[in-house]
């Protein structure tokens, strides 16, 4: 069974409370999700394999450490998934970035996959499917079914906040992938909202409506 962390690191935390407060504008709003997903990046990356290399400080050779050049791909869910792919690139900069559009249909909540583009080499990759939010977990289920159609062996998922619902439906269909969360709320309201959330996240970053 796939596991759920919490990465209730205080940085973390602290803002995320800005990220949910609904005066918080748009410019702010951007830079925290940034500052959060290069947060998390931080967190999940603690496992990367390093190997030996010897270098010559100013004093003397010595033998040190460097990552060992894992092969990483970040799948944001267009379009709220953008906002924290800076963030991560920061931390992993030579990460190849495959993107998949999906909308969760207003009536239904059901996601329409609407784009998808990914590096050719995805089976090779360890994939890390980025969204703001697991809500009923339709549009993360969805992207996860499409990247193992099409050949994705490794897959983690990062979200800002989720709702119980959405975990429960990933670990259900995706035993196999790992859930890394910001902080997991209460539940989901009747429109499909997290509750407390952070409203709709797409249209926080982008400034829609
Ligand atoms: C939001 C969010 C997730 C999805 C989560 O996207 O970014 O992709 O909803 O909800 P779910 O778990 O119930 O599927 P939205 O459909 O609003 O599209 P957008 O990112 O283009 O605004
Ligand atoms: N999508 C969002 O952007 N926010 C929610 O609370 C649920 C789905």
């Amino acid at each position: 069974m796939g596991n759920v962390f919490v990465l209730d690191h205080p940085l973390i935390q602290h803002k995320l409370t800005y990220i949910r407060e609904k005066s918080t504008g748009t410019k702010e709003f951007r830079e925290l999700v940034d500052e959060v997903a290069m947060l998390m990046a931080f967190e999940i990356t603690r496992n990367l394999p390093l190997q030996d290399k010897t270098i010559n400080t100013p004093v003397m050779e010595t033998q040190t450490k460097v990552l060992a050049g894992k092969k990483i791909g970040l799948i944001p869910i267009l379009r709220a998934g953008l906002g924290m792919v800076d963030g991560v690139l920061k931390l992993i900069p030579a990460a190849k970035v495959g993107h998949v559009g999906l909308y969760r249909d207003p009536e239904t909540l059901k996601p329409v996959e609407y784009y998808i583009k990914l590096p050719s080499d995805i089976e090779e990759r360890e994939l890390i499917v980025i969204d703001p939010m697991l809500a009923t977990g339709g549009s993360a289920n969805d992207a996860i079914h499409s990247l193992k159609k099409r050949g994705a062996k490794q897959i983690r998922l990062m979200c800002l906040i989720a709702a119980p619902e959405g975990v429960e439906v990933i670990k259900e269909e995706h035993p196999d992938v790992d859930i890394y969360l910001g902080a997991l709320d209460e539940k989901l309201d009747d429109k499909g909202y997290i509750r407390p959330g952070l409203g709709d996240a797409g249209d926080r970053l982008f400034g829609t409506k």
